[in-house]
């Protein structure tokens, strides 16, 4: 009994001696002091043996767990200090390097410019709408229909706009005048909303035209709305906006679900009325369209055209970027030139 003990005793130590991390130390303490381990299950059988051996059998074996526990420990002790340092080393900052610079990212000059002009609106009474009420991709029911666009009209040619192959009837929408009728159809007046979006049109590309551009459409539908309170509405825009009054003009103009209808013009910034490249020669920006809403628009979303009046408008968000930020090429929106994006 002694003896098996004392063999338990060596082989412990020189285990204990040869380990080489806290884990194979774990291991070893396991296979010799843990509950199911040799030298346990000998106390546990010290109440077979005879009564004049207990006592020096028991004390050998408490000896010995007692004595493999302090090694283990002071074992652990010196790997706990090793692991220790190697991980403050491998931690180690050196305060003396150059830092790495990190570039912050920027809201896109489109996308400060619509929140500028909801914000605008906002102040004025206006909602934002959500954007699911005025999906890009729309059938012609929305975008023309009923909108009061007739079947030949020649926006609906493929020319200007870009219809779908695979589904018969959707197109990329034109402009974001199906939010008027969508938001029509989904509330009752009075209607007092803005709606802002990417819009999509079979131009060639130029300074002054991209394929797809940005619009901000605007609905005011209630009692007793006239041309009075679109063109009080839109000039203060146009204050609020650019900071102080800039020349515009008022013109006539036509938009089948609007009557009367009306564009407004901006001097162009960069030639001030001149005439140049950015503004071909006239000296004049167009940035929105606008008008009364027809009646037969009222009355195909089920509002009284006799009860109810209304005005709309749909700006274009490049060309009030541009003016304000004198830039004379539409195409730098979309480049994603560096160069250009930080200046904002
Ligand atoms: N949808 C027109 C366009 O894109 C603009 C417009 C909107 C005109 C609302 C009148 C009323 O040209």
């Amino acid at each position: 009994m002694e003896q098996k003990i004392l063999q338990i005793k060596e082989s412990a130590l020189s285990e204990i001696e040869k380990v080489s991390s806290s884990k194979e130390l774990e291991e070893v303490k396991n296979k010799y002091l843990s509950r199911s381990s040799e030298l346990n299950n000998l106390k546990k059988g010290l109440k077979d043996l005879d009564v004049s051996l207990r006592p020096k059998i028991g004390a050998l074996t408490n000896e010995v767990s007692k004595l493999l526990e302090e090694k283990i420990q002071i074992k652990y002790d010196e790997f706990y200090k090793e692991e220790l340092n190697k991980k403050l080393a491998s931690e180690k900052i050196d305060v003396t390097l150059d830092g790495t610079f990190n570039p912050r990212g920027k809201v896109h000059p489109i996308t400060a410019t619509i929140n500028e002009i909801v914000e605008i609106f906002e102040h004025l009474g206006f909602s934002l709408i959500e954007n699911k009420l005025s999906p890009e991709v729309e059938v012609e029911k929305y975008n023309f229909d009923l909108l009061n666009v007739p079947k030949e009209h020649p926006a609906r040619d493929v020319q200007d706009t870009y219809y779908c192959n695979a589904a018969p009837n959707v197109v990329l929408r034109s402009h974001t005048s199906n939010a008027q009728v969508r938001q029509m159809l989904s509330s009752r007046p009075p209607v007092k909303i803005v709606s802002p979006g990417r819009v999509y049109r079979n131009e060639s590309v130029s300074a002054r035209k991209n394929n797809f551009f940005h619009q901000v459409e605007g609905l005011y539908v209630d009692k007793g709305v006239t041309f009075a309170h679109l063109k009080g509405v839109l000039n203060e825009f146009i204050r609020l906006y650019f900071g102080s009054a800039r020349p515009t003009r008022f013109r006539n103009s036509f938009f089948p679900f609007t009557e009367p209808s009306a564009e407004i013009d901006v001097q162009c910034i960069v030639c001030h009325g001149k005439g140049c490249s950015t503004c071909s020669g006239t000296g004049w920006l167009e940035i929105l369209g606008s008008g009364m809403v027809d009646p037969n628009v009222l009355r195909d979303v089920g509002i009284d055209p006799d009860v109810y009046s209304g005005f709309a408008f749909g700006m274009g968000v490049e060309r009030l970027a541009m003016l304000k930020y004198a830039i004379d090429d539409i195409r730098l929106f979309f480049n994603n030139d560096e160069r250009f994006l930080k200046q904002f």
